[in-house]
């Protein structure tokens, strides 16, 4: 028998064969988001990372943060990120070496994500937190952050009725899509100018359309 037909077969695990790949990508990258993906994979098999961290969920993330960057500035003291899921943006905002961020606290209404999400960033120890609450019950204007994050804008049912909660002059970074079918997706927005009207800033500092193949994501940074 050779060394070649001594070999075990290759497990079929998909959860081994990922964790080993982004341990390995991890190492080549210095990437710290991929080695607290690789860590997530391990420690939470049934966190649906593979969905949050596909290639259009990741493009519009770079997006976001690339023209946040392009029109906001490097600084920040605190930034929320509200209907943060699994905490994707918030690493990718925290390793991002053109940025100085203070901490960013990522919440959700899913009491099941923020283990995940303090898995995935537990290599910015305090400058990163994860907590489970609705956003429109969050205390804005007792905390004031500096600028608060919704790429999630699509599952949330009134847009206009949570901006309403910020304190007037709150910078926030909006994302939504045209992707109807999807059932989750409770208030799509048909067009760039059907998002800014539904959102009704007071000053719009970026306004842009980002096509995907089956739907198009809508972002606008400005103030409340
Ligand atoms: C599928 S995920 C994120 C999709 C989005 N395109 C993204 O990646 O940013 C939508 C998240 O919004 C959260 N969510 C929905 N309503 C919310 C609310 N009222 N407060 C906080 N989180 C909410 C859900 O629990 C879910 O984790």
């Amino acid at each position: 028998m050779t060394d070649a037909t001594r070999q075990q077969p290759p497990s079929t695990d998909w959860h081994e064969h990922a964790h080993d790949l982004t341990r390995g990508i991890a190492a080549y990258s210095g990437s710290s988001l991929v080695a607290g993906l690789a860590k997530v994979i391990a420690k939470h098999p049934e966190a649906d990372v593979g969905n949050a961290f596909n290639h259009k969920q990741v493009a519009c993330k770079m997006w976001a943060r690339d023209s946040l960057h392009d029109c906001a500035g490097r600084r920040f003291g605190e930034i929320w990120i509200v209907g943060g899921w699994y905490g994707v943006l918030a690493g990718m905002l925290l390793e991002d070496e053109r940025f100085e961020i203070g901490r960013v606290e990522s919440s959700d209404i899913d009491p099941g994500v923020a283990a995940v999400a303090t898995t995935l960033n537990r290599a910015h120890g305090d400058r990163f937190s994860a907590t489970t609450a609705d956003m429109y019950g969050l205390d804005y204007a007792g905390r004031r952050p500096d600028l608060v994050i919704n790429t999630s804008c699509e599952h949330i049912d009134d847009l206009r009725g949570w901006l309403a909660v910020l304190p007037s002059g709150t910078r926030v970074l909006l994302q939504s899509n045209d992707y109807f079918r999807e059932p989750t997706h409770i208030s799509c927005v048909a067009s760039l100018a059907a998002f800014r009207e539904q959102a009704g800033l007071s000053a719009v500092e970026f306004a842009g359309a980002l096509p995907q193949r089956r739907y198009t994501r809508f972002m606008l940074i400005g103030r409340v």
